[in-house]
C-alpha cells in the first residue's frame, strides 16, 4: 500500500524541533506578529531572493491582499481585468473578485498546463491591467509572460502557491519573477504549517508597506486605524514551524524531482500521459500529475492495488456553481485536464521500494 500523503510521517521528522518551538513560545508569550513572524519572514524572502515578505493567514489571503493592495495604491482600479489561467485552483479566481476585480480566463497550454506568453496576447486590450501566472503542480510559468508584462505595462502577481523553491534558467525563483507573488503554507504543500498559513513576497516597497496596513485592521500602530483592513496574519508558532521546516525545503525539493526523475524514465504505458517537464530545477513536483482516458477505472485500479491518488480538480473552476456567470463558458483544454488528471504519490517521505511499487502497477494497467 502507498498513501498519497502520510502528513504524520512528513511532519513525524520534525517533532522533537515542533516541541522545542512550541516550548519557546509559551515561555516568549508573542503570539501575533512577533519575533518568529519576522524572523520567518525575513528568511522566507531571503530564499525567495525576494527583498520583503509578510506572512499572513492563507495563499487566499495572500493573493487578495496583494490586489487590494494595488487598488489601494492606485495601480489598479475597481472592475478592471485581470488574466488568470482557467485550470487553476479556484483560490486565483475567488482573490480576483474579493478585490473587486473582473477575471479573465484563459486557456493553458495542455503540454505545461501553465499558462503561455501566446495564449495570453489574444486576451490583451485596454481594460486588462494584470496577470496572475500560477506556478500549477509546482511548475514555473512560462518565463516570457515577464517580458510580456513589462511591454505592456501589466502588472504581474504570481500564485506561487504549489511552487516553493522553484527556480528559473536565469536563477530567479517562485516569489521574485513578478511585481507580487503569493505563497499557501496549507499542511500538504512543499513548505506546510501545521495548520493554515500564507506569505506575500515582492520587491515593491509601497506594496509592502500596504498590504502589512491591510492585514493588521488598517494599522500599523495598535488602535490607530489608517484604511479598512483585515484580520489575516500569519500565526507565530506556524512561523516557528516554518522556520524549521524551510531549512529542509532544498533537501525535499530535491527528493521529489529525484522520485518524479525515476517516474518519468521508468514508467511506460501508452494510456498514461505523463507531464511534461522542460527545466529540472524549475519544478518542484508539488504534484506528479498524469492523465488518463476513463479516469473511472484507472481510480478503481488504483484503488484495488492500494495506490493513494488525488484529482487536482475534478471539477474546473468556471463549471462549479460558485462561479455561476461563467457556467456557459467553453474552455476545451482546461474541461480536457479536469477529465483527465490524476496525481499519483509523489513526495519526499516516499521509500524507494513504494515509488518501484507505484511504476510496476502503473506499467501493469
Ligand atoms: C494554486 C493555489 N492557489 C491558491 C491556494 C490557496 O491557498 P490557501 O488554501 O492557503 O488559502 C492554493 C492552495 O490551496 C493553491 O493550490
Amino acid at each position: 500500500m502507498v498513501k498519497y500523503l502520510d502528513l504524520h510521517k512528513l511532519n513525524a521528522r520534525f517533532e522533537a524541533a515542533f516541541k522545542a518551538e512550541f516550548n519557546d513560545l509559551i515561555i516568549e508569550s508573542q503570539y501575533i506578529l512577533g519575533n518568529k513572524v519576522i524572523t520567518f519572514e525575513t528568511e522566507f524572502a531571503q530564499y525567495c531572493g525576494a527583498s520583503h515578505c509578510l506572512g499572513v493567514g492563507n495563499g487566499l489571503d495572500a493573493l487578495t491582499l496583494i490586489l487590494k493592495g494595488y487598488v489601494h495604491l492606485g495601480k489598479l482600479n475597481p472592475g478592471d481585468h485581470v488574466i488568470v489561467p482557467a485550470n487553476t485552483f479556484i483560490a486565483t479566481i475567488l482573490s480576483v473578485i474579493h478585490a473587486g476585480l473582473k477575471p479573465i480566463l484563459v486557456e493553458p497550454s495542455l503540454q505545461t498546463y501553465n499558462l503561455t506568453a501566446e495564449g495570453i496576447k489574444s486576451h490583451l486590450n485596454e481594460q486588462v491591467k494584470a496577470i496572475i501566472i500560477v506556478h500549477l503542480y509546482g511548475q514555473l510559468a512560462d518565463p516570457y509572460i515577464t517580458t510580456l508584462a513589462k511591454t505592456n505595462n501589466l502588472l504581474l502577481i504570481e500564485d506561487a502557491a504549489q511552487a516553493h523553491g522553484a527556480k528559473n534558467r536565469d536563477n530567479s525563483m517562485a516569489g521574485a519573477i513578478g511585481d507580487a507573488a503569493a505563497f499557501s503554507f496549507y499542511p500538504s504543500k512543499n513548505l506546510g504549517a501545521l495548520g493554515d498559513g500564507g506569505a506575500v513576497t515582492t520587491n515593491d516597497k509601497e506594496l509592502f508597506n500596504r498590504v502589512a496596513l491591510l492585514r493588521n485592521y488598517g494599522s500599523h500602530k495598535k488602535y490607530i486605524n489608517e484604511t479598512i483592513g483585515v484580520n489575516s496574519r500569519l500565526d507565530s508558532l506556524q512561523a516557528g514551524i516554518l522556520s524549521i521546516k524551510l531549512k529542509q525545503l532544498n533537501n525535499d525539493n530535491e527528493k521529489r524531482r529525484t522520485i518524479a526523475q525515476r517516474y518519468l524514465k521508468q514508467i511506460s504505458n501508452d494510456k498514461i500521459i505523463l507531464p511534461f517537464v522542460e527545466v529540472q530545477q524549475a519544478h518542484v513536483f508539488y504534484a506528479f500529475v498524469v492523465r488518463v482516458e476513463n479516469r473511472e477505472v484507472f481510480m478503481s485500479y488504483l484503488e484495488k492495488y492500494h495506490v493513494g491518488f488525488v484529482i487536482h480538480y475534478p471539477i474546473a473552476p468556471h463549471q462549479q456553481n460558485a462561479l455561476k456567470d461563467f457556467n456557459s463558458v467553453h474552455l476545451p483544454i482546461t474541461e480536457t485536464i479536469h477529465n483527465t488528471c490524476i496525481s499519483i504519490p509523489l513526495n519526499p517521505i516516499m521509500s524507494d521500494e513504494e515509488v518501484t511499487y507505484v511504476i510496476n502497477t502503473l506499467n501493469r494497467y
